[in-house]
């Protein structure tokens, strides 16, 4: 496969990047995609066992740690961890997870929800390369003067939190590559060799993918969760949530009710009352009572649109390689 400035950049030999997902990208899904040649991300909540923990800094610390030392054992490649820097109390338990991660010596951060400015010299400081994550070109600039190493550019077909003017890859990354001259990872609405070879085509540099990656048998995500993103078809997914932070998600019940609020004008607070609570959730917020739980009626199955496409569990060494031979055919098929 083509070598672009990525591999060279990260130490990797595709340009293949699993995206972070919460819970469910844990040690044992970033070892296995680094070791199969390409970069594994560690999500902010890997090795979570109830969202009891989170609430406590020092065991978030604990298990970041445990994590990142666990991945060093199953592979010596390097591989990335996921900062979503928020604000308020997120903000400040990134904070310390960045000096935990910083200590326990980590080759790559992954910064989403947040500003480049904030972290981006610290990280460098101690040789740590830096991927940020944008959805628009004037966030693509803003990031590269801040001295990003690399940026992901989220379309608007992507799973979990999208950007709020809508911009699909296709459209999204072309003009990114026009406006900066650090390389641009394409992300949203890749799960194959396809997708990979129509990135490059944009002049992306790298791909970076969630919903295939959730799909594989090292992903920890309830078996449930799996078994949504297989049945999915091309119209299973929805964005939603304009007032209270945009994201796409397997339509149910949940995503129902959620934007039949905005459609009666519910108030900012109402809508977020309804995202922390009801629907008996047994005490789980939306997102873990699908990824964990399993509850995929009422809560917050994150997917991607290309989940129509994806129709088998398979390992994440299997997905490499399938683009990799993929991409040598399809290469070959474009020739004249
Ligand atoms: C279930 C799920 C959870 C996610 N959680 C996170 C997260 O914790 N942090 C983050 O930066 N992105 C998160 N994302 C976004 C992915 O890292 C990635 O940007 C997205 O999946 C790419 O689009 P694709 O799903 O079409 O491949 C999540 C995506 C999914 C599907």
């Amino acid at each position: 496969m083509k070598r672009t400035r990525i591999c060279e950049l990260f130490g990797i030999e595709y340009p293949i990047i699993q995206g972070p997902m919460a819970w469910i990208t844990r040690a044992e899904l970033v070892a296995a995609v680094s070791d199969a040649g390409g970069l594994g991300t560690l999500g902010p909540a890997a090795g979570e066992k109830n969202q009891e923990e989170a609430k406590d800094l020092d065991t978030v610390e604990k298990r970041l740690r445990e994590q990142i030392r666990k991945i060093k054992t199953l592979t010596g490649k390097p591989f990335a961890v996921n900062f979503p820097i928020g604000w308020g109390k997120q903000k400040i338990m990134n904070e310390r997870r960045i000096a935990a991660a910083l200590d326990e010596g980590i080759p790559i951060a992954n910064v989403s929800m947040g500003s480049p400015e904030a972290f981006t010299q610290k990280l460098h400081d101690v040789g740590v390369k830096v991927i940020h994550i944008v959805t628009s070109v004037k966030h693509a600039k803003k990031a590269e003067k801040a001295g990003v190493d690399a940026v992901v550019c989220i379309g608007y077909e992507a799973g979990g939190h999208i950007g709020p003017d809508e911009l699909p890859t296709f459209v999204l990354i072309p003009q990114v590559v026009d406006a900066v001259k650090i390389p641009v990872i394409a992300a949203g609405g890749i799960a194959d060799a396809r997708g990979l070879v129509a990135a490059f085509a944009l002049g992306a540099e790298g791909v970076y993918m969630g919903t295939r990656f959730l799909a594989t048998s090292e992903c920890n995500a309830h078996s449930n969760m799996k078994q949504a993103v297989i049945d999915a078809d091309d119209t299973s997914t929805v964005a939603f949530g304009r007032r209270t932070g945009i994201s796409r998600c397997i339509k149910n019940a949940y995503t129902k009710h959620h934007m039949e609020l905005e459609a009666i004008g519910a108030t900012f607070e109402e809508i977020r009352e309804y995202e922390r609570c009801g629907d008996n959730l047994k005490g789980w917020r939306r997102v873990p009572a699908a990824i964990i739980d399993g509850n995929i009626e009422y809560g917050s199955v994150a997917c991607g649109s290309i989940a129509g496409s994806i129709n088998e569990i398979v390992s994440a060494q299997e997905v490499i390689r399938r683009m990799a031979d993929g991409y040598q055919e399809i290469i070959k098929s474009l020739r004249d």
